[in-house]
Formats: structure tokens, sequence, C-alpha cells
């Protein structure tokens, strides 16, 4: 079919297609969730209905794209990693892009009312998104740890603040001051000595963040799981032998087109005060015929050293 004579402006658009045989890694990350943390009233430091609402999405996310092979969040972001070999979208970067970060977005306003049922959107939220490329596996190794480094380090800095402040009868001012320049070993003091708080029994996901990985159904990979036929909350024992509770929410491709449509469950830990609060859980996705066995489980351990890496060696491999 022949053009009009505008058609020609076509020709700038330019092809953007990302190295072949790397790693993709995609961060989404809240725009100015100061702010709409503030106006939505989420707890401090952490509000556990928002996190699970971004697991929510995320979980979205790797049910459509099964290219997804892991993903990890914490506060307001995600990152994605692409299989090395994928073809999503041919490759194209601002299409992987614009749709993905798009796709949870809109994923992440469509499930708010479940997680935030009192809490109407004031305004719509929204996130930005990068896409990152990495030649090899030390590369995507040493990018989750640095996430997940990340994770602690602001996790230890609020928490402490936050009892400062909320118990500690601090201004936010003081308890700025009290913890300046102070190390890691200095505010797990100030929380036992102060609050009586050991940081390790806080729940590992707000310690940890969420890992979310793809598993078959009685694959090689059930290190991780309980019982997979289970409902409720799920507390693993001490899988990866770093003295974690370690929660896990399973979220099922149901191979049985007539199985119910719930659930799977959300995590719990051993911290004292914490619940699940009413925060939903995800239904069970429709069969996927290519793939009829598989589940997207959220965990909260390390994947700082060697033992989750060994244990899913799949996730660089392919
Ligand atoms: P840009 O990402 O640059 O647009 O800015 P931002 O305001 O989103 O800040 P950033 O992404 O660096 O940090 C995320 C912010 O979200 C934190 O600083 C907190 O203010 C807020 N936030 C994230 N998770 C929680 C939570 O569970 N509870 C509360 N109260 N605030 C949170
Ligand atoms: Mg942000």
């Amino acid at each position: 079919m022949a053009g009009s004579k505008y058609a020609y402006v076509k020709a700038f658009e330019l092809p953007d297609p990302i190295l072949p045989n790397t790693f993709i890694i995609l961060r989404v990350d809240g725009h100015s969730f100061h702010r709409f943390t503030d106006e939505h009233s989420f707890h401090k430091p952490n509000d556990e209905r928002a996190l699970a609402l971004m697991d929510r999405a995320a979980i979205d996310l790797m049910n459509e794209h099964k290219d997804i092979v892991l993903a990890f969040g914490e506060s307001d972001e995600f990152s994605f990693l692409l299989r090395r070999s994928t073809a999503l979208y041919n490759r194209r970067l601002s299409k992987i892009l614009s749709s993905l970060t798009s796709q949870f977005t809109s994923s992440y306003v469509f499930h708010w009312h479940e997680y935030f049922p009192e809490t109407p959107l004031l305004f719509p939220p929204s996130f930005d998104g990068r896409i990152v490329l990495y030649p090899g596996e030390k590369e995507v190794r040493d990018y989750f740890a640095w996430r997940q480094v990340d994770t602690h380090i602001n996790n230890l800095y609020n928490t402490t603040f936050w009892a400062l402040v909320q118990t500690g009868g601090q201004t936010t001012t003081q308890a700025h001051a009290h913890l300046k320049g102070t190390q890691s070993k200095e505010k797990n003091e100030i929380l036992f000595n102060l609050f009586g708080i050991n940081y390790n029994n806080i729940p590992a996901r707000f310690r940890k963040g969420s890992v979310l990985v793809r598993q078959e159904v009685n694959g090689q990979l059930d290190r991780y799981a309980s019982d997979m036929a289970s409902e409720g909350p799920v507390i693993l024992p001490d899988v990866l032998g770093h003295g974690d509770h370690v929660g896990s929410t399973i979220v099922r491709d149901s191979p049985n087109a007539a199985c119910p449509p719930t659930i799977s469950s959300s995590s719990t830990t051993a911290y004292p005060s914490h619940n699940n609060g009413g925060i939903p859980e995800s239904p069970v996705r429709k069969t996927h015929k290519s793939n009829p066995r598989t589940v997207v489980r959220v965990l909260h351990v390390d994947i700082i050293r060697d033992d989750f890496w060994n244990d899913m060696p799949h996730i660089l491999s392919e």
C-alpha cells in the first residue's frame, strides 16, 4: 500500500535492538513515592500492604512474560531479569521497557483496592523504568546483591530511625542527628538496648526484600517448597541455613482447569506483632498449555551468598 506524502516520517523511527546474548535487567521504580506514600498514609518504616501489592504486580508481570526468570523487589522498586536468550518483542529495547513498565504500573493500580480497601487512590501512581544489559553471570549476581544490600542498609536505618521517633519520642531532626555516622553494629545496639528489638527477628520480607522465582511443580527446585497443595500462610524451615524464617507466597499455574480460582498464601514470619493484616492472596492462574506446572514463588531469602544461585542454576543458564 502506497504511503501518503507524510509517510517518510516513519523512517525517523530507528531500530533499537538489544545486543544478543546479554542479560537484560529491567528496574521499575515508583515516581515520587516519598510523596505518594505520605499522601496515602503508608505505615512507617515498612507498609506490608504496599510491599505485597508490589509483589502482586511483579507476579502478574512474570505470569505474562515467561522469559522473566527472576525478580527482586524492595521499597518502591522491582528488578526483573530476562533470560539471556529471550526473543521478547524481538529484543526491541523501547518496546520491552515501555510495555513492561506500563504493565507493572497498570497492575499496581488495578489491584490497589484489594490491598488498600480503606484508602482510595488520591492520584495515579507511576513508575519509571530502565533497562541495563549485563554481559555475564558475575555482573547479574552482583546486581542483585547490590539491590539486596541496599534493602538491608535502608531497612536497618529506617527501622532504627522510626523506633527513635515513634517509641523513643524523638523528633525527626533528633533521630537524624542520633544516627549520624553510626555503623550497622551501633544501630543494632540502639534497637536492642533502647527498644528491646532484635533486628534479626524483624520479618525477613523487610530485611531481605522479595525474591520471585519460577518453579516447576515437583521440579528440582522443590527444596523451597513445603506442601504445594497447602493453603494459608507457609512458614518454611531454615532452608538456607541462615537462621531466617522464610515466608513464601505461591502463585500457581494450575494444570487442572477444574481447580477452583483460589489462592496462594502470603508470607509470614516470627515477628511478634506481625500478621497478614487482611492482605489479599494471589489467585491461581489458569493453565498455560506449554508450561503446565509452574508456579511463581515469593521468597524472602539471601541472594548474596552462593546457596541461592547453586540451588537455582537455571536462572543464569537459560
Ligand atoms: P524518585 O524515585 O526519584 O521519583 O523519588 P522517590 O520519592 O520515589 O524516592 P525513592 O525511590 O528514592 O525512595 C522511595 C521512597 O518511597 C522512600 O524514600 C519512602 O519515602 C517511600 N516508601 C517506600 N516504601 C515505603 C513504605 O513501606 N512505607 C513508607 N512510609 N514509605 C515508603
Ligand atoms: Mg522512587
